[in-house]
């Protein structure tokens, strides 16, 4: 499954099989999280087997079952642009985990903050985690908001790479399915904003990846 066919066949999964991940997986996405760890100066940690940060009423709640996986995005408080690189660098470990058979899912609400495992350093926080696990189902097709209320550029006016990364961010879980971002092109670049509100930060590192994954052109 190339990054492409990675981004359409992803959709939330709530719900997993008893499956443990197995060790080659665990291995691959450790070294995964090591280097973007490296890159971004977060602290990102896979922990396994573990079902308590899932085994609460609001992880109930939001129909969460049989979480035993995730990845927690944890970071310095004071780094900048700290919420916009956990949604940068978590879609990358959330595509490569579609890409090896495991499904996952966003979550900043509906788990337990007490009970994660995470280790949070003196200075860090925990932004949000990513269930991960072979899922019961592959999850279905957001809705999304027409391309008109995303991106101002006419589509018959697109360049095709532009065009291929902005239907790229249509495809992106956004918390709640807010889609509050717009796509601009200036130039030969592509400039991608946020709107208002809660998470629009992480949605913007989020969506940020998928454009310039599926368009192989960075944005601003
Ligand atoms: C930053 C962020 C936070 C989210 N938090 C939660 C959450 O607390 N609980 C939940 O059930 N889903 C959560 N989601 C999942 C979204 O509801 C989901 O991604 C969105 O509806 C789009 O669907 P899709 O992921 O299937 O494309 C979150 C998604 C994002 C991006």
């Amino acid at each position: 499954m190339d990054i492409k066919e990675a981004i359409k066949a992803r959709h939330s999964v709530r719900q997993y099989r008893e499956t443990p991940v197995a060790e080659d997986v665990r291995k691959e996405l450790e070294d995964l999280i090591l280097a973007c760890n490296a890159e971004s100066g977060l602290h990102l940690q896979l922990i396994c087997d573990e079902p308590e940060c899932f085994n609460n009423l609001l992880a109930h709640y939001g129909k969460f079952r049989n979480v035993r996986n995730y990845v927690a995005l944890v970071g310095d408080k004071d780094q900048e642009d700290l919420e916009e690189k956990c949604g940068y660098y978590g879609q990358k470990i959330v595509l490569t985990a579609q890409q090896m058979g495991l499904n996952t899912c966003w979550v900043a609400g509906t788990f337990s903050r007490g009970k994660c495992k995470a280790v949070i350093d003196p200075g860090e926080k925990i932004v949000c985690v990513i269930s991960i696990g072979y899922g019961e189902s592959e999850g279905k097709k957001h809705k999304s908001k027409p391309l008109s209320k995303l991106c101002e550029v006419p589509e018959e006016e697109m360049p095709v790479w532009f065009k291929n990364g902005v239907i790229a961010a249509m495809m992106a879980p956004t918390a709640m399915n807010q889609q509050k971002f717009r796509i601009s092109l200036e130039g030969d670049t592509a400039v991608i904003t946020a709107g208002k509100g809660p998470m629009v930060k992480i949605d913007l590192g989020i969506v940020r990846y998928n454009f310039e994954a599926a368009s192989g052109h960075k944005g601003r």
